[in-house]
């Protein structure tokens, strides 16, 4: 079996047994998901998890989000960061409302339309919320594909995006791209990455060097 079906194994395997309980992995629906997305951008889950509760409550749909006054939602948001998130996200419910029937598109190109959706964000509404096969990249999972796959070496975007797309199991890749952000998290972490724990350390590239830096 090749380096890249052994890693994908092996993640959904550690997921099924170690995965994360977070509110936005009960619902499929693509306003939660997007907000989820959107505040976990720039700002941990721990902090994340109440103010993404907080913020639904006020605003339940996208409806609800595109008809309240923008300072409003500035403040809701206040606590996760002064920034111009909320206001970005508050012009994609309008958008949504106003362009596309109040629902949030399917398609990538149509994501990447809306204000402050970027890659990882169109490819994170695509694969959590319509279920649709698409790979993810962010800061979390650039650092485990170049870490097992290419021995922590710099390597192009282009090049992660590719990996990522190949990667993806059939009919699988909700969990594995969830499972990415969680062992990115949680396992393959920045600086002193877990290694002596790691489901798939037996595979990675790095591995020689890095676990002289991890924990015991
Ligand atoms: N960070 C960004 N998206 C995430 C998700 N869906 N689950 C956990 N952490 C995340």
């Amino acid at each position: 079996m090749t380096r890249r079906r052994r890693f994908v194994r092996r993640l959904l395997r550690w997921y099924a047994r170690n995965h994360r309980t977070l509110p936005w992995r009960r619902t499929r629906d693509p306003y939660r998901i997007l907000v989820s997305e959107v505040m976990l951008q720039q700002t941990q889950v721990s902090r994340v998890i109440p103010k993404y509760r907080e913020f639904l409550r006020r605003y339940p749909s996208l409806e609800a989000l595109a008809g309240a006054p923008v300072r409003e939602v500035r403040e809701t948001w206040y606590p996760l960061g002064y920034n111009i998130r909320p206001v970005r996200l508050r012009k994609i419910a309008q958008t949504v409302v106003r362009h596309h029937g109040g629902r949030l598109p399917d398609t990538r190109e149509a994501l990447l339309r809306l204000p402050g959706v970027g890659p990882y964000t169109a490819g994170a509404v695509l694969t959590f919320a319509h279920g649709k096969p698409s790979p993810i990249l962010d800061t979390n999972v650039r650092r485990v594909l170049r870490r097992v796959f290419y021995g922590n070496r710099a390597t192009p975007d282009r090049v992660l995006w590719s990996l990522a797309e190949a990667l993806l199991p059939p009919g699988d890749g909700y969990n594995f791209n969830q499972a990415l952000m969680d062992f990115g998290a949680t396992v393959c972490t920045a600086r002193t990455p877990h290694c002596p724990s790691c489901p798939v350390r037996a595979l990675c590239l790095a591995y020689p060097t890095l676990a002289r830096r991890a924990p015991r």
